[in-house]
């Protein structure tokens, strides 16, 4: 799955790789020089060692073996040279790592945030935003972290240790048995761990999705909460949480420490076994002294890397939790159009068929079926709950409907192209979100991309006017420019409404859906802005839905809804004349009105 995101640090990591082994060679060349010296230089063989051997040819550059022991800080001179050299490769390999994996990060932010963002609606309210968040920030850090050190240690180390172990077996193939066994069982012990390991921290992970959850519904809900007192609720609810969480983790890392400890005692049993065995070989003279130094000196240079290795491997269950998480949201299907999508005309009548549907296993529409005829004006009533949201989520093709369906101009929406079919259905939601932007900039939102730039202020200022909001916003000292949301004012139930409607207007759309979207403004001003509305949008076929009989008693044609179905349809005096549900309705709301 992380293949995908290689674009532009491939090369950064292949060079990393290189530095790696350059910067090994240069470090294992300096106990053999170590060996070497003691064997022919200072040691009583005196002249000549094997003249194969890289060290004797490195050192021969320099002088004689008779000339070096007179000056044996050329020996040195070497030895620092080499060692400066492996120290430059180590910071090349660094710093082409840390920008391939900084490369590497900004592609997968980028192609996770794109790929989100074309996710289907119904994958975004099955998902919770705090488990999506999580997703997005600890788990691709968890990945960074993978890319950025753990698989470079993985790299390195196994490049470092294949190279040792190579030059291992060239200085003494029998002594070599001792790490050849103990390596790999080292780090077959570290994978056995790291399976075990590996559940753990998807239960941890877990728990601190449920966790931060819990405070980010907190901290959206802390009205709710404060309103209903529920303070030392929520507390203890997130405290009982957080002991849970913490415990998990206190079991994890005991388990750990026990697998890094019995780890140091293996590592302590190979050096030991070296020793003893090499000492012996020593005194029955199958080595030489500066053979066994080397020996002991590669020795101690692969206890690090190997034990780096089981340590790595057994963080890197993290990652592969991680990794599974992240990608549980990129292989989540995008929203696909048909094939040969269509982007017909959307002048045409906007036909129900028959439509039913379900969330989930109850049926939340069943065969509702109505035309809106082009141009004119539909009412949809109904009580909460009803499923006329529901109806327009399905119109919007925010989810597929169940059986039957809807058509626009005589073509079945599921055949129009998505951004086509909301690109010309303009609509406003109950409960309308602004970005913490101005309201100059959540306007504009909806206006078409072509918009020419001189067309902009006219028409942002003529929805402004046809939604009611032209006094609101001369109040505000930047006018058109404030801040709403988080950082800025905070705007009433009703005013955002407006602010939403005159978003939806901007967007010039020939088909407009309202949907219960003036449940939070005054009946007078409910009335100004239909009443302008309607002079505004002649010819436009619009949906008014509402659970208010004045809001769309005027439409050409209303239909009651109930309980997922159509129960009457007429213009308003006929479903008066019936005496049905409407009528009920009608005489209740109008009761309440005279009262008032
Ligand atoms: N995302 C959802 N998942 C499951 N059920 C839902 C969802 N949204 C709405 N419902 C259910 O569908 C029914 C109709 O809801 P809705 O269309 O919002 O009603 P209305 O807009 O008429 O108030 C309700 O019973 C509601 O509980
Ligand atoms: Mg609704």
């Amino acid at each position: 799955m992380l293949f995908r995101f290689l674009r532009g640090s491939k090369a950064l990591f292949i060079l990393g790789v290189l530095f790696a082994v350059l910067g090994s060679l240069f470090e294992l060349i300096i106990p053999r020089i170590t060996g070497y010296t003691l064997d022919f230089v200072i040691g009583s063989s005196g002249s000549g060692g094997p003249s194969s051997s890289l060290a004797g040819k490195l050192l021969a550059l320099f002088g004689e073996n008779t000339e070096l022991r007179e000056h044996l800080f050329a020996v040195a001179l070497l030895i620092a040279l080499l060692g400066f050299l492996a120290a430059l490769c180590k910071y090349l390999f660094r710093v082409t790592n840390a920008k391939g994996a900084e490369t590497f990060m900004m592609t997968m932010r980028n192609q996770i945030f794109a790929h989100i963002e074309s996710l289907p609606f119904s994958w975004h309210m099955k998902n919770h935003t705090g488990d999506i968040i999580q997703r997005c920030t600890s788990d691709t850090n968890t990945v960074k972290r993978f890319v950025a050190d753990q698989l470079t240690t993985v790299v390195r180390s196994s490049i470092f240790l294949g190279l040792s172990l190579f030059f291992m077996i060239r200085t003494n193939l029998k002594l070599s048995i001792v790490p050849l066994v103990a390596i790999p069982l080292i780090i077959a012990y570290s994978a056995y761990f790291h399976k075990k390991i590996a559940k753990q921290f998807l239960e941890c992970d877990e728990n601190e999705g449920i966790l931060s959850n819990i405070a980010q519904e907190n901290l959206t809900g802390v009205r709710v909460v404060r309103a209903f007192g529920r303070e030392k609720y929520e507390q203890e609810k997130f405290a009982k949480q957080n002991q849970k969480y913490t415990s998990l983790w206190i079991r994890l890392c005991m388990f750990l420490s026990a697998f890094w400890g019995t780890g140091d005692l293996i590592s302590g049993l190979q050096i030991m076994l070296i020793l003893v065995f090499g000492t012996k070989m020593c005194v029955m003279g199958e080595m030489t002294t500066g053979e066994l130094i080397t020996f002991i000196y590669y020795n101690a240079m692969v206890i690090w890397p190997v034990r780096m290795l089981g340590r790595v491997i057994s963080e890197m269950s993290k990652a592969g939790v991680a990794i599974g998480r992240i990608a549980y949201i990129v292989n989540s299907e995008e929203e696909a159009d048909a094939k040969a999508a269509l982007t017909p005309d959307m002048n045409g009548d906007i036909d129900f068929q028959d439509v039913s549907f379900a969330y989930t296993d109850h049926d939340n529409l069943q065969k509702v079926g109505f035309t809106v005829k082009a141009g004119t004006t539909c009412g949809i009533l109904g009580s909460t709950g009803s499923g006329k949201s529901t109806l327009m989520h399905l119109l919007d093709r925010l989810y597929p409907v169940g059986s039957g369906k809807i058509t626009i101009s005589g073509v079945d929406i599921a055949d129009i192209k998505a951004s086509h079919l909301r690109k010309n259905i303009a609509m406003v939601l109950q409960e309308p979100f602004l970005f913490s932007r101005t309201i100059r900039e959540n306007i504009a939102m909806g206006l078409p991309e072509d918009t020419p730039e001189e067309e902009i202020d006219r028409r942002i200022d003529e929805a402004v006017e046809i939604a009611c909001l032209k006094e609101t916003i001369d109040g505000f000292d930047k006018g058109l420019d404030t801040f709403v949301g988080e950082r800025g004012v905070t705007l009433s139930g009703g005013q955002k409404q407006r602010l939403a409607i005159a978003r939806t207007i901007v967007q010039n759309a020939p088909i407009m859906v309202f949907d219960d979207s003036l449940s939070a403004v005054d009946t007078e001003t409910d009335a100004k802005i239909r009443n302008a509305l309607l002079e505004r949008t002649k010819g436009t076929t619009t949906i008014l839905i509402s659970h208010r009989i004045t809001t769309l008693m005027h439409a050409d044609r209303i239909v009651v809804l109930d309980k997922g179905k159509i129960v009457e349809s007429g213009t308003h005096e006929e479903l008066l004349k019936k005496g049905g549900l409407y009528a009920s309705i009608y005489d209740i709301q109008t009761l309440k009105e005279d009262e008032q």
